[in-house]
């Protein structure tokens, strides 16, 4: 059987917004440089800002790139959980367990064609979601010949990652001797190294557990647990030419919005490229103020509270609709008008629970 859940018209979502959370950081994990989990916050960067007229390309040749072919389900963030649940002897309250980039594609749904696919499972009251990830292979390789004109992908890629290597700092400043910030374009750029925040949010009546990456930390975390972190989201983008190109970045700001919302970032730093590579700008944006100000210029049209009402609907919609075991697709296809769900295993989790996770929750 097949069940679908709607995408109306944006306007069906307008209307009272929903009740929302503000995401508390409760736990943290890193990857070190050769990408080994680590049950701590020492991947963690400080922003710094970069040089304008900075070669993006620098040191692609030397890039130690992550390969993203392994499948990691939500192995880190159940490791990450389980922790926490040991050092505070209660599970984790949430109806939903996820990655960030889950719920960005579903927040995204309304105003954009991409179609998605996820695999979900129900566990003790709680439903856990990750990528399907061969389907996300597949859509990787048919766009992997693709490039923008004459920049290849792989290396518009690295222009990102590059950016984050100009734009950071291991310790903070006052740590931080003044050769290293001079030769910052000599650091190697390596993707293997992440620090990822963990936290809870809410959705309507769904409270949500979620996972992602962070790039950097403004100044440090504060003394308090759960009080707001001043993250910093950084982005590559396009030199603004004209109307066209100022289009293509309000559009482009919905993913970025989404993105900090959901793990609670308050600032995002763009630097602009010109086709060259050559970072020719970078600019600060307040996440809260992004969806006014694209609103305000009229071009791209979305609606961050149709975003957030989309999904709390669709949350409540998932927990009443997936109630049995086994595990279940959450598809939707290229420009559909649907989200569909159905069982592709009649038992059992998949890859997506851990033996680890269940045999401390059997303790619990
Ligand atoms: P830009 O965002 O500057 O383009 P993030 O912004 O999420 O921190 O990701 C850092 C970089 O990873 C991106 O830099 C981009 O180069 C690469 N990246 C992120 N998501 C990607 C995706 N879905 N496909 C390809 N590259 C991606
Ligand atoms: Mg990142
Ligand atoms: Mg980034």
């Amino acid at each position: 059987m097949v069940l679908q859940f709607p995408i109306q018209p944006p306007n069906n979502y307008s209307g009272a917004s929903e009740p929302v959370k503000r995401p508390k950081e409760f736990a943290c994990f890193s990857y070190d440089k050769d990408h080994q989990f680590r049950q701590d916050d020492s991947s963690m960067k400080w922003y710094y800002p970069p040089d304008v007229g900075a070669n993006l390309s620098n040191g692609y040749d030397g890039f130690i790139k992550h390969d993203d072919r392994i499948d990691e389900h939500l192995d880190s963030l159940l490791r990450t959980m389980t922790d926490h649940e040991k050092q505070t002897g209660q599970p984790i309250d949430a109806h939903i367990v996820t990655w960030r980039g889950m719920l960005t594609k579903i927040m995204a749904t309304p105003f954009d064609d991409e179609g998605f696919e996820m695999n979900a499972t129900l566990y003790r009251d709680c439903i856990f979601i990750e990528e399907h990830h061969a389907f996300k292979e597949q859509k990787r390789q048919s766009e992997s010949h693709q490039g923008r004109g004459r920049i290849p992908l792989s290396l518009m890629q690295y222009w990102g990652y590059k950016f984050e290597t100009l734009s950071t700092l291991p310790q903070p400043w006052g740590e931080t001797s003044r050769e290293y910030i001079e030769n910052r374009d000599q650091e190697v750029t390596n993707n293997k190294e992440q620090y990822c925040s963990v936290v809870r949010t809410g959705f309507g009546k769904s409270i949500v557990c979620l996972g992602g990456e962070v790039d950097a930390i403004w100044d440090k975390k504060p003394q308090t647990p759960g009080e707001p972190i001043n993250w910093v989201e950084l982005k590559t983008s396009a030199e603004i030419r004209g109307s066209n190109d100022q289009f293509k970045f309000d559009r482009k700001l919905m993913r970025y919005w989404i993105q900090s919302f959901l793990l609670g970032v308050p600032k995002i730093i763009v630097g602009f490229r010109n086709m060259d590579g050559i970072l020719t700008q970078v600019e600060e944006l307040k996440t809260i103020s992004i969806p006014d100000e694209v609103q305000r210029r009229g071009m791209a049209r979305w609606d961050g509270n149709v975003c957030i009402k989309f999904t709390s609907l669709f949350l409540e919609w998932l927990r009443t609709s997936l109630n049995d075991e086994g595990v279940w697709r959450i598809r939707r296809p290229h420009k559909a008008s649907y989200i569909e769900l159905f069982k592709v295993e009649e038992v059992g989790h998949g890859n997506l629970i851990t033996d680890d996770f269940m045999n401390w929750r059997i303790k619990l």
